[in-house]
């Protein structure tokens, strides 16, 4: 069993690695909610999701909830952060599963998970319309029933909705016609809000077996997406700290977890967003992160020309056989 303080150091170490993905929510929630069957079981566990409560990511045994910051308002004032070392670009096409994406460029996916919440998601969506940034939201579908307007607005100003289940179980303890059933409502829902399928799916904790992850991309077509920064903001270590770790986490590519049913996270958003666009990131949906990756993996996979020349602006360590991720 780790210490508070060590559990604390993994996570925030954890956004060193893209690796890292899937790791501190499903561990520390794995155990905390089984599949539910009743509807009763779900509608509370719905509540309690809406309401913050801990039984959504909860907090493992033993180990004592961070300790919240003070932030004055929702004006949250950040600290230069140093231009992170360029690495070297190497083109990848994103595979089945996708916690980060190879791009060239400084573009950047936010998510959000759990919503939509009937006040603090129409107040995020002020902030991303005001910045220009995108976001893409994993909602439940049984929040995507209940405020479908908000959903519908959130497409219509250039957000991107997937799917994060109907009721936030825990897949790996479904079966798999539970799994499917959990999908299926929620593309109903999504599809009776918008008009569209979803493509993208997360699995709430990041919970999907391989097998499983297969044979949801077989049925839906859906990429299973995770994440490589994870501020832990369902913890509520204060909103200066939420936005600090997801402008420290971020590389080109990356895939940002946040909570649109915490009003800290809110708080955060605004400052993270515009310290990073002052670094020049650009803040897209998934599914245009992931268009991007496939496009700059077909580019550099184009061969040669007849005169062994390379085309132009690619190296030629940057061909390399496109590989899925897992
Ligand atoms: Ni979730």
């Amino acid at each position: 069993m780790l210490t508070f303080k060590q559990y604390a150091l993994l996570g925030l170490s954890c956004l060193s690695f893209i690796s890292c993905s899937s790791s501190t929510e499903s561990e520390v929630a794995q155990e905390a909610i089984e599949c539910p069957d009743s509807p009763v079981e779900q509608i509370t566990q719905a509540k309690e999701r809406v309401n913050g409560s801990a039984a959504n990511h909860a907090v493992a045994p033993g180990q004592k909830a961070a300790a919240p910051v003070a932030v004055a308002g929702t004006d949250v004032v950040l600290p230069a952060v140093a231009p992170k070392p360029a690495q070297p670009f190497k083109p990848q096409s994103p595979g089945i599963s996708v916690s980060r994406v190879s791009v060239p460029d400084k573009l950047v996916a936010l998510t959000f998970d759990d919503g939509p919440h009937p006040s603090l998601t129409p107040r995020l969506l002020d902030i991303l319309a005001r910045t220009g940034a995108k976001a893409t939201f994993f909602a439940l579908g049984q929040n995507v029933s209940r405020y479908p307007d908000i959903v519908r607005r959130a497409e219509a100003e250039g957000n991107e909705i997937a799917s994060h289940s109907y009721s936030h179980p825990n897949l790996n303890k479904c079966s798999l016609a539970k799994v499917y059933q959990e999908l299926d409502a929620t593309d109903v829902a999504i599809q009776k809000a918008t008009g569209k399928r979803p493509v993208l799916v997360r699995p709430p904790y990041g919970n999907m077996k391989k097998d499983v992850r297969a044979q949801v991309n077989r049925k839906y077509g859906y990429h299973i997406v995770l994440w490589d920064v994870d501020p832990l903001d369902w913890r509520k270590p204060g909103s200066g700290v939420v936005a600090q770790r997801m402008v420290k986490g971020a590389r080109p590519g990356s895939i940002l977890l946040a909570h649109d049913i915490h009003e800290g996270t809110i708080n955060a958003m605004e400052s993270m967003i515009k310290s990073l666009q002052a670094q020049g990131y650009r803040f897209v949906t998934v599914s245009q992160l992931i268009a991007a990756g496939q496009s700059s993996a077909q580019q550099a996979s184009v061969p040669p020309a007849s005169s062994g020349e390379m085309p132009q602006g690619v190296t030629p360590e940057a061909v390399l056989p496109a590989t899925a991720s897992n």
